[in-house]
């Protein structure tokens, strides 16, 4: 039925089109996915390409990362910002090493329970790196969400991630999770920006509710806080 088309669309879309190059998503091990999500919390992806790729030079794993001299953690984020990331990052792998035994935990709610992981990057490290069929709600998923499914609920709101959380849940492939997940978020920078949506061209403008009946530019609903 309609949903099983709107993922087979999604995801042939994301393989032939989908940025399957991008280093993180060539080894999804959940180090490197949760040091992509880190970095790409703030920072567009071109950007973070490079970082990640220095990242990973300089601390190939959890426990090298966990021992690192604070000055070195610094040197590698240099110019990226927001250092509490770097920070937090290294608590969440003293955690890894020591609380988890160097194995990494293998669920959303448990990836919660490391410094600086909340919902969306526990998500997405958990979809992508497990396989758990759980939706990573972040702005592109508010986005393309709201659009396809003309959900006005006001995204300011708390309660907001919760329904998005869920619906995600329901559409989300059970097969390829982390590929459904990416490929949201691929849509949400690419035919459904903040600023343009290109849904002529898009390809699940057939499922684009907003867009089929001309309210695209209604959605999201964000109240001024
Ligand atoms: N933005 C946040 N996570 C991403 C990912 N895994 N791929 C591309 N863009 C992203």
């Amino acid at each position: 039925e309609k949903i099983h088309e709107f993922r087979e669309t999604l995801l042939s879309w994301y393989d032939a089109d989908g940025r399957a190059t991008l280093p993180w998503r060539q080894d999804t091990s959940p180090y490197r996915v949760w040091v992509s999500e880190i970095m790409l919390q703030q920072t567009q992806v071109n950007t973070v390409i490079p970082y990640f790729e220095r990242f990973m030079t300089r601390f190939p794993t959890v426990q090298s990362l966990a021992e690192a001299p604070e000055a070195d953690l610094l040197k590698v984020w240099e110019g990226l910002g927001y250092y509490s990331r770097v920070r937090n990052m290294q608590k969440a792998a003293q955690q890894v090493v020591g609380d988890f035994q160097g194995e990494w935990p293998k669920t959303m709610k448990e990836l919660q329970t490391l410094k600086g992981i909340g919902p969306y990057t526990a998500a997405a490290i958990a979809s992508i790196a497990f396989k758990e069929p759980v939706a990573a709600i972040d702005g592109n998923a508010f986005r393309v969400f709201s659009r396809l499914f003309k959900i006005d609920s006001d995204i300011a709101q708390p309660a907001t991630r919760k329904e998005f959380f869920e619906l995600g849940n329901k559409i989300i492939d059970p097969v390829r999770p982390g590929d459904f997940n990416q490929a949201i978020m691929d849509l949400g920078s690419s035919f459904m920006t903040a600023k343009n949506y290109d849904s002529e061209n898009s390809p699940v403008k057939a499922f684009n509710a907003a867009y089929l009946d001309g309210t695209e530019s209604y959605y999201p609903v964000k109240s001024k806080a």
